[in-house]
């Protein structure tokens, strides 16, 4: 059985487990549909939370709502101590497409379907997701997706609030806005754009979960991770998922996977002790 025992973190008032799991991968291809095997995503999720998994993040975009069925299906009522993250601001168009969705009515709606299609009457974290370029975070008006955000809190919607996809500026932004316990963006060991973001949001007790910590639709892959990999004797997405573990203690991870197999190696990488020459390597 994998090893959980890692440090904690707290989103706000819930404490993770560091090591989550990312629920994308329970639809069919393109994040669009049911699953190839509805049985073996509805087990695979299962097996997180039996594994010591409790933070677990999905949207309702994924499918749609296929993930967040399958969510349900496998695991409602919910054990106490399960914390379930989602994220609003886009829709799926009817190719397949990620719409931007950041009204306020677009954002009430998005809650709505989440807490519907997951069973619940309080969601523990939205994220509001930028969609203000195709190519990762970009300027755009935050404002009225979280004062929305806001607004579904005070009426006993949502517990805390997030963002994803955005840029240091908007984390800013947003947190005179309301309270932000976590920042929700693309990192990797081959996508470090945000060192200084991580760095900035750990001073602040703010969680950083990196969506993509495996590389997402293109698996990492560097001579430095086989080097360190065979050196260990270690898989090598493991490796990443332990060199991100070591980055920064803010740092939960959410890896996507709908095989037992990998989700086994991926919580693992909490017990692979990486020595100062891997991190070395792996950094450059
Ligand atoms: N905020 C956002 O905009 C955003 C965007 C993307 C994702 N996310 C979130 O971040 C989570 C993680 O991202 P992701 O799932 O897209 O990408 P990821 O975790 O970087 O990688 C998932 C891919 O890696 C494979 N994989 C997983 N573990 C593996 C292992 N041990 N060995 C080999 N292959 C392995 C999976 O295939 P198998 O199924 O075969 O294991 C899948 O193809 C998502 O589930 C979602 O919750 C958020």
């Amino acid at each position: 059985m994998a090893d959980l025992r890692t440090d904690t973190y707290q989103l706000g008032s819930l404490t993770v487990r560091r090591l989550g799991y990312g629920a994308m991968q329970l639809t069919g291809p393109g994040v669009l549909g049911p699953p190839k095997d509805r049985r073996a995503a509805i087990s695979v999720v299962r097996e997180a939370v039996e594994l010591g998994v409790n933070h677990i993040d999905t949207s309702d975009i994924y499918g749609p709502h296929v993930a967040n069925e399958i969510i349900r299906e496998a695991l409602h009522p919910y054990r106490d101590g399960l914390v379930i993250a989602t994220k609003v601001g886009a829709v799926r168009g009817k190719a397949g497409s990620w719409d931007p969705a950041f009204r306020a009515a677009d954002i009430e709606r998005a809650v709505h379907d989440n807490l519907r299609n997951l069973g619940l009457d309080l969601l523990d974290v939205v994220n509001f997701r930028g969609m203000f370029s195709a190519h990762g975070p970009a300027a755009g008006p935050i404002e009225e997706p979280l004062t929305t955000l806001a607004e579904l809190q005070r009426r006993g919607l949502i517990r805390h609030i997030g963002l994803s996809n955005v840029t240091p500026s908007q984390v800013a932004e947003g947190r005179k806005l309301v309270e932000i316990v976590c920042v929700q963006n693309h990192y990797n060991l081959a996508h470090r754009a945000d060192d200084e973001l991580i760095d900035h949001l750990a001073a602040a007790r703010i969680a950083y979960v990196p969506f993509f910590p495996l590389g997402g639709f293109t698996p990492l892959q560097s001579r430095a991770l086989s080097a360190v990999a065979s050196r260990l004797g270690a898989p090598p997405l493991q490796v990443a998922l332990a060199w991100l573990l070591r980055r920064s203690p803010n740092i939960l991870l959410i890896p996507g996977t709908s095989s037992s197999t990998h989700l086994r190696q991926n919580l693992a990488s909490a017990s692979l002790a990486l020595s100062a020459e891997d991190v070395e390597a792996l950094n450059l």
